[in-house]
């Protein structure tokens, strides 16, 4: 049989996915991958329901329900202080997993260099690839996970043509500051490149921290590919619905690439999800004040096992220094950990280049009940 290709060989199969493969084999606690144990809001639920009693079945517009693209121009102008227009700014897609790689696409071609900050979230390297594109990482350095600038601009001098960032970060839950971004855009203008945001987390944030929007620093809408996801604001990591927004000609293009990608995210869940965009921004404080809650359990665990771990600023995602286990592999540790404490990981290998074993991720999207039993069993880390 002729060879499969090549571009497809270079990378492996998600790790974050498979641990949730793991934890159920194990009968584990889930805190890898990251989505929630609890329901989305229920007037989202009923809406989904009667989205399919109004027989929402066939395609959408392929870039978008024209309602959702509505109240999805309105919220994120509401947010970003950037007036979005709904008819020509916006592509929606199934999740921002497929805006990343539809921007990506739009922006580069076969031989281009990508900038990711390391950690970085597995995709991304995997959408370089598959783009043609050679992913060129700059480390964000422990204990504050910051950039050195001069090795920022290393990169950003060796020819990007985007630059990927994820603010709030998965995994190590960085949520940049004003200053910090106000480099990276002095950088993108200077070399000019492209910025294409995964801003999935943008409302989980814990005080003192907030989020600004990279789109929203002087003269950025202009170069700026915003992706963002209805799955973690609304608990809804099922529905796969995302989008990308940029100016009208980038979005021209973006719109030809996810409908040969995709043709369209769901239809009904489409129509559903405008009833969550109308909720007041009340909603979204309250989101934020439930996962400082969770965090705070989870946190208070790791305390008590004497574990280092990184302090999230936004987020759901805390990493954790297994060093003191001795593992040669993280994963090894991690499948251990799933089988003989009960609770899954990610191995922190997953967001880094080859080489680095040194953590865990464990995600705190879950219910109280489910923060404490998985503590409880955290606590035999101790020994
Ligand atoms: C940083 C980041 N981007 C994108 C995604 C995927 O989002 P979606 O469900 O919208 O595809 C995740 C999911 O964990 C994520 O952590």
């Amino acid at each position: 049989m002729p060879r499969t290709s090549q571009r497809t060989s270079v990378f492996t199969e998600s790790l974050i996915r498979e641990m949730t493969r793991v934890a159920q084999r194990h009968g584990a606690i889930n805190l890898s991958q990251g989505f929630p144990d609890f329901d989305p809001p229920p007037e989202l639920v009923q809406a989904g329901k009667d989205a399919m009693d109004a027989g929402r079945h066939q395609y959408a517009i392929t870039w978008g329900a024209p309602e959702l693209r509505r109240a999805l121009a309105a919220k994120i102008g509401r947010f970003t202080g950037v007036p979005v227009d709904e008819a020509s700014e916006l592509v929606v897609t199934c999740g921002a997993t497929e805006a990343m790689i539809v921007a990506m696409m739009t922006v580069c071609d076969p031989g281009d260099r990508v900038g990711l900050f390391c950690p970085f979230y597995e995709n991304y390297s995997a959408d370089a690839i598959l783009c043609g594109a050679t992913p060129v990482l700059v480390p964000l350095h422990p204990p504050g996970y910051g950039f050195d600038r001069d090795e920022l601009r290393r990169a950003f001098a060796s020819g990007l043509k985007a630059f990927v960032l994820c603010n709030p970060s998965n995994p190590c839950g960085r949520v940049f500051t004003p200053a910090e971004l106000g480099h990276i855009a002095s950088l993108a203008e200077e070399y000019d490149v492209w910025v294409l945001t995964d801003e999935v987390y943008e409302h989980i944030v814990f005080p003192p921290h907030r989020h600004t929007y990279f789109s929203s620093l002087p003269g950025m809408a202009a170069r700026t590919l915003m992706c963002s996801s209805l799955s973690k604001t609304f608990s809804i990591t099922g529905w796969r619905l995302g989008y990308v927004c940029a100016s009208a000609d980038v979005i021209a293009q973006a719109r030809k690439v996810h409908d040969f990608l995709t043709v369209g995210a769901p239809a009904p869940l489409q129509h559903a999800v405008v009833t969550a965009l109308g909720l007041p921004d009340g909603y979204y404080a309250a989101l934020a004040e439930k996962y400082a809650r969770s965090r705070d359990i989870l946190l208070g665990y790791l305390d008590q096992t004497g574990l280092a771990y990184i302090r999230p600023e936004g987020a759901y995602f805390v990493m954790v220094d297994i060093s003191p286990f001795g593992y040669a592999s993280d994963i090894e540790f991690s499948h251990w950990m799933a089988r003989e404490i009960g609770v899954a990981p990610v191995p922190g290998s997953s967001f880094f280049a080859p080489g680095e074993n040194r953590y865990i991720r464990l995600n705190f999207a879950k219910r109280p009940e489910t923060l404490h039993a998985a503590g409880e069993r955290l606590l035999r880390l101790r020994a």
